[in-house]
């Protein structure tokens, strides 16, 4: 396994357009996080950290997803953020992007990447 490889957590733990996983990031910062979402049946991993202000997406733990299921949202002023690509489609950060962090899922694992 590449050195920086690591698993987050278990396929099972991450549902279609349901809670995401929140992970620790200490790579990017004392108390930075990282969640994993599934959206379409693919894992996606991004930097808990809003393109407008540098805050953490979610209000309550784990909910990323707007009520249609087919946004990522900021709890703060409602950024929308398309899942598969990480990219502000609508709120006061259009066109900027959540920064991706790379994902594999194999084994029921899910793992993540760092550059
Ligand atoms: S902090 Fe996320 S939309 Fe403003």
């Amino acid at each position: 396994m590449p050195e920086r490889m690591r698993v987050i957590c278990r396929s099972e733990d991450v549902q279609e357009r349901g809670p995401g996983f929140r992970f620790a990031l200490p790579e990017l910062g004392e108390r930075t996080t990282g969640f994993v979402v599934r959206y379409n049946g693919q894992v996606q991993a991004y930097v808990n950290r809003c393109a407008h202000v540098p805050v953490e997406l979610d209000w309550n733990e784990g909910d990323f997803f707007d009520v249609s299921g087919e946004y990522l949202i900021c709890a703060t002023h409602g950024a929308h953020y398309q899942p598969q690509t990480g990219y502000c489609v609508m709120g006061p950060c259009s066109g900027k992007s959540l920064i991706k962090i790379r994902t594999l899922e194999r084994d029921h694992e899910i793992l993540i990447q760092l550059d």
